[in-house]
């Protein structure tokens, strides 16, 4: 296990001790996913080739050029890591250096500059230490990290920026869905519309990847569902929702997923999974979907379960498929009569559309391997130090 990093030339500037948080969040106080912020904020400004002034200051909004290119051409990248608090009161971050990576993969994509992985890892640690007295207790709850990389340059050519910052906010979080892992989830299927592209951006967390999502995400919103199932550009595969990865599950307990093309993001929950693959009763592959056996499958029973990967989704059971009546996709699909009309809605039910036993397999073994229930392969919690003190 990978204990300290030492982010040289750190500066804190907190905020006075009586004004920061004392107690850990009572239950009533916790919210859902991504609503509530710690008291403080890490940043890295990215100047002249060069990655200076690591500070952590009181958490607060940022000044930023109206022209500034990340307002006018999306050059933006995130991430979305999690922290959790384990029996023996220290918090412990899953895998990290994953996403630190990743940052630099979608850095390279976006025509933004890497940022060393040992200082997104200090600056990942430094921050939680100093607030650690957020990280929620609550058993289905986190501590989610999330570094933001955007470009500040002012100037309205399209060209990459020259300057960036990078900022780090920390989240307490409960379940992304509101009806947590319990409640299955529906996706609208949509084939008129697509995130991303072959040969576009798939493969970077990017903020423009999910201002394209947001249009068929609100037509979803307004039938029910709670994410968007994306298709490849060819209409042929499956690809991933706006927020998390896909699993089938056949009958026989196999998990399949799509392979990360670049239409699919490779998501550390899916490769953590996949890892897993042969351990804990876990069968899972890599192969692509395609949409019309999937459909297939289900109708007949041989796909009994669908689930969501992700870091903020952890494990999501998918209950229902939807689609819009207006998509052509849906009309073809009611002629062969592989969905049904539910509820005035062309939707596909999954096994008996409650939480299949595999997916809640998969949820119990990944997040007892995040809080620490079941022991972690090598490598995949970093412990928060107690550096910090003042
Ligand atoms: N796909 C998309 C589009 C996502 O936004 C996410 C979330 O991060 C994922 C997949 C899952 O990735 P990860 O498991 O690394 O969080
Ligand atoms: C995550 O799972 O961390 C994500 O980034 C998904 C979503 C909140 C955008």
């Amino acid at each position: 296990m990978v204990n300290s990093y030492n982010l040289k030339d750190l500066v804190y500037q907190l905020k006075p001790k009586a004004e920061r948080r004392q107690k850990p969040l009572a239950d009533d106080e916790l919210m859902a996913f991504g609503k509530m912020f710690t008291d403080h904020m890490f940043l890295i400004d990215y100047k002249d080739g060069n990655w200076i002034n690591a500070r952590i200051v009181p958490l607060q909004a940022l000044q930023i050029h109206p022209a500034a290119k990340v307002l006018h051409y999306a050059q933006t990248l995130f991430e979305g890591i999690k922290a959790y608090m384990h029996q023996d009161n220290e918090v412990y971050l899953f895998r990290p250096d994953m996403n630190a990576n990743r940052v630099n993969r979608s850095a390279d994509i976006l025509a933004m500059p890497n940022l060393p992985l040992e200082i997104q890892i200090a600056a990942y640690h430094a921050l939680i230490d100093v607030d650690r007295i957020w990280v929620p207790r609550q058993e289905d709850a986190s501590l989610y990290v999330r570094p933001n990389m955007f470009a500040t340059q002012a100037e309205f050519g399209v060209s990459p920026s020259t300057t960036y910052t990078l900022c780090v906010t920390l989240s307490p979080s409960g379940p992304y869905y509101p009806g947590g892992f319990n409640t299955p989830i529906k996706l609208l299927l949509t084939s008129l519309y697509h995130r991303v592209a072959k040969g576009g951006t798939g493969q970077a967390k990017a903020g423009g990847n999910y201002a394209a999502s947001l249009r068929p995400f609100e037509i979803g919103r307004r039938l029910g569902s709670k994410q968007v199932l994306f298709l490849d550009a060819s209409g042929i595969y499956v690809s991933e929702t706006g927020a998390m990865n896909i699993g089938t599950i056949d009958a026989d307990g196999q998990i399949v997923t799509p392979p990360f093309t670049d239409e699919v993001l490779p998501g550390i929950t899916t490769t953590s999974v996949l890892e897993l693959n042969g351990k804990h009763k876990l069968k899972v592959i890599q192969e692509p979907i395609r949409l019309d056996e999937m459909v297939e499958r289900i109708y007949s029973r041989t796909i009994t379960e669908m689930c969501g990967f992700g870091t903020a989704a952890s494990v999501s059971s998918v209950g229902r498929i939807i689609l819009d009546t207006h998509d052509p996709l849906s009309a073809k699909l009611l002629q062969e009569e592989k969905i049904i009309m539910e509820d005035g809605q062309p939707t596909l039910i999954i096994g008996n559309g409650e939480v299949g036993e595999m997916t809640k397999h998969v949820y119990t073994v990944l997040t007892g391997i995040q809080r620490g229930k079941i022991p972690a392969p090598d490598g995949w919690l970093q412990k928060v130090e107690r550096n910090f003190s003042d």
